[in-house]
């Protein structure tokens, strides 16, 4: 079987060479503008991060985008040379369903590495959408390991522990570039988990009423995981999903989301389409199922734009470790937002092991 992303490749350069007769009518001229973008876009690779980057891709409010971005950034990551590991860690197991991962109810998941002693080696997949792309699913399993964690030691580093030891394991050459984890919608341990294990967080926020609510909670959550637990965590990238562009609504939550969070939010939105939606029925991302429509290119430039970004990175923080604690950092989980939100409620993140201990 030829490579995917050569067979991506190939098409497009097929239909770009095709004559404009071709595409008279304004849905084919949109299918052919689209695919241009596709194809000017693979003229140049992503570049390589500055460093290894590991993205949490959070948002506790259901049905945002999180398990469909984390899927079709980790794809056009991968199809365009950057290597790159899906990390699902939602019992709902959709993030392996829509990469052709396997995740019935005794395949190595993340959840052996988590609440077991699996590496993450052992729990690693290959995925049917590119060879560059690997995936750690998760299986039902993991609806249990919230309550099966709480007495487990150093419970909050259970995946960060497991991410760094695979990391080294690893050949420099085996390395991925881009490690994305895809949180439940919850604030839960394993949301808390994946917000440790991280470098930063990256936030879909669906383009919808209710959009913005809810979101200080998670922002507060974030502020307390660089306090006490990680202090490397920081938001930064928002990426506006499912945005409607027949209504004025949508255009109004997409301006107030970027007048809060300026440069966090990618320049590139993610439409409502229907092909994205229809992707995970076949087993795959909306940028292999159908490479030209307007969610796969919008996700391509997406993830270009989020390559670019991680050409030059701040400096990280020490890790911590458990045995280590860790010095209040200075300033706010967002660096350059003070987002006014109305939620006074914040959900306690539950204490570390090392409170715990004493
Ligand atoms: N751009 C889009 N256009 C159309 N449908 C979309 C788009 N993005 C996501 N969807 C659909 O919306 C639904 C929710 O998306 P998704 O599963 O990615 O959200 P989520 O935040 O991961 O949800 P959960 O909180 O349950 O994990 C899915 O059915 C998905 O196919
Ligand atoms: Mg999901």
């Amino acid at each position: 079987m030829t490579d995917p992303g050569q067979r991506l490749r190939s098409s497009l350069t097929a239909e770009q060479s095709a004559s404009a007769v071709e595409f008279d009518s304004p849905i084919a001229m949109e299918a052919l503008r689209a695919t241009q973008v596709l194809h000017a876009a693979d003229q140049e690779p992503f570049p390589v991060p500055g460093r290894i980057r590991v993205i949490t891709i959070a948002n506790q409010k259901g049905g945002v985008g999180k398990t469909t971005s984390s899927v079709n950034l980790g794809v056009a990551l991968a199809l365009y040379g950057l290597r790159t590991l899906v990390i699902d860690l939602d019992p709902q197991g959709n993030t392996s369903t829509a990469l052709g991962v396997p995740h019935s109810v005794g395949t190595p998941s993340v959840y052996d590495a988590l609440v077991g002693d699996s590496s993450l080696a052992e729990v690693v997949h290959p995925t049917t959408a590119t060879p560059l792309l690997s995936c750690v699913p998760a299986t039902i399993d993991l609806a249990g390991a919230e309550i099966e964690l709480v007495s487990v030691v150093a419970r909050e580093y259970r995946l960060r522990r497991a991410i760094e030891t695979h990391l080294q394991e690893l050949p420099p050459e085996q390395r991925p570039h881009y490690v994305l984890i895809d949180c439940p919608p919850s604030l839960g341990l394993l949301t808390l988990n994946a917000l440790v294990a991280g470098d930063e967080v990256l936030i879909p926020i669906q383009c919808e009423y209710y959009a913005l609510e809810g979101l200080g909670q998670l922002l507060n959550n974030i502020d307390l995981v660089r306090r006490h637990l990680n202090p490397g965590i920081a938001v930064r990238t928002i990426l506006l999903t499912m945005y409607d562009g027949r209504t004025k609504l949508a255009d109004q939550v997409a301006e107030e989301v970027r007048n809060h969070f300026g440069s966090l939010v990618l320049d590139a939105v993610i439409p409502r389409n229907v092909r994205v939606s229809e992707a995970p029925g076949y087993g795959q991302s909306v940028v292999t199922y159908d490479p030209g429509s307007r969610g796969s290119t919008s996700y391509v430039e997406a993830a270009r734009e989020l390559a670019h970004r991680g050409v030059a990175l701040p400096p990280l923080p020490s890790r911590p470790t458990p045995g280590s604690p860790v010095a209040a950092p200075v300033g706010s989980a967002t660096d350059v937002v003070a987002f006014p939100d109305t939620d006074a409620a914040t959900v306690p993140v539950p204490p570390s092991s090392e409170e715990n201990k004493a």
